[in-house]
């Protein structure tokens, strides 16, 4: 079984309720119909009622299993408006743009999240990354201990020789572009817990640089060792080292010279990268050079599930990411 059919019988066994915000999206809408169909999800489309039936109906797609909610015409308007009045109000809120802004379904969706009427919000085939991002957090925002949203891939190599099998988590390759020593100990943490909640068994985390402890001097690799000495201070259950390169931190007999007596280099499943030009470049390379699948990115640190598709994204992408942001809730 493929380790995406392996998530999809996970998501089965316990389905939640996906709020997609961009209903009238066609992909979106055959997506939510297949996950319905499979018995991944419940997914929940918001947009135009009357419109959304139509296009299904034109598609020839049935709706069974599928809800849609209408916006316009939405009973929760009201106090999803002074809800979010209240949460943002600090911000220079004004209760006629908060009644305007929930009228919005990405925010209309992460204030359902918050409301606690969805378990996940998956949105981008339509939106941009950064509204996509933007609505969430400015509603559900960050889980409790992290507060830096970040992107991961889950990789999947064609042979088992590195990693969990030949299966990586890598991180963060789409949000943050030069992360602060804070914001990279949340990365790890985050890309760890990712690992665990979708993959299982022992994360072995290396933060990866171009130096191996200590074998070059530079201000980003104290970024690194900084961040590393935090993650440790945080969460010192987690099996992590750093800073190591990445032949270090996959290759035994590299780290048996680079880093000897290191629990994580050689072993590395979790590699996480100091900046988002080395983690985009990076999980692009093995998704192209080693023909590695490459699943996300899996918006991580959020207090709720959010995921964000690619604009480019394919039918098969959405049931995907359904099953994925399912496996995410609790
Ligand atoms: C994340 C992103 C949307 C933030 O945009 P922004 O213009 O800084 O948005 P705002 O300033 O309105 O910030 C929104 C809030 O989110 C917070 N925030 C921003 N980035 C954050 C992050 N990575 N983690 C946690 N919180 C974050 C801000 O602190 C702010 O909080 P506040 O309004 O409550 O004070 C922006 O960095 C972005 O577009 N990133 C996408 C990168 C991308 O396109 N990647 C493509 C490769 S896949």
């Amino acid at each position: 079984m493929s380790l995406l059919d392996t998530f999809k019988e996970k998501a089965k066994a316990n389905k939640k309720k996906i709020v997609l915000p961009e209903g009238n999206e066609l992909r979106t809408l055959k997506g939510a119909v297949i996950a319905a169909q499979e018995g991944l999800a419940e997914p929940i489309l918001l947009g135009d009622k009357a419109e959304i039936i139509a296009l299904a109906e034109k598609e020839g797609l049935l709706l069974d299993g599928v809800t849609v909610v209408d916006i316009a015409g939405s009973e929760h308007l009201d106090d999803f408006a002074e809800f979010f009045y209240e949460l943002r109000k600090h911000k220079g809120m004004t209760p006629e743009k908060a009644a305007q802004t929930v009228r919005n379904p990405l925010y209309f969706g992460n204030l359902m999240l918050m409301k606690g009427m969805a378990d996940g919000l998956l949105a981008g085939a339509d939106n941009t990354t950064g509204d996509v991002l933007r609505a969430a957090l400015h509603t559900v925002k960050t889980k409790k201990g992290i507060n830096t949203v970040s992107g991961a891939f889950v990789m999947i190599l064609p042979e088992d020789t590195y990693g969990d099998n030949g299966v990586f988590i890598f991180g963060d390759c789409a949000v943050n572009p030069d992360p602060t020593a804070e914001q990279l100990a949340d990365i790890t943490i985050s890309c760890a817990e990712t690992k665990q909640s979708l993959i299982g068994g022992d994360s072995t985390v290396a933060m990866l640089s171009f130096s191996t402890k200590g074998s070059a001097a530079h201000p980003n690799v104290d970024k690194v060792t900084q961040a590393l000495a935090m993650v440790k201070e945080r969460r010192p259950d987690l099996m992590v080292d750093g800073e190591l390169q990445l032949d270090a931190a996959v290759v035994q007999s590299v780290a048996d010279k680079k880093a000897p007596g290191s629990e994580v280099a050689g072993k590395a499943n979790v590699l996480v990268f100091p900046d988002l030009q080395s983690g985009n470049i990076g999980y692009k390379l093995v998704q192209r050079f080693a023909n590695a699948s490459a699943i996300g990115p899996i918006l991580q640190g959020m207090a709720k599930p959010v995921n964000d598709l690619s604009r480019g994204c394919s039918v098969q992408d959405v049931v995907d990411m359904i099953a994925i942001t399912a496996l995410q809730c609790e």
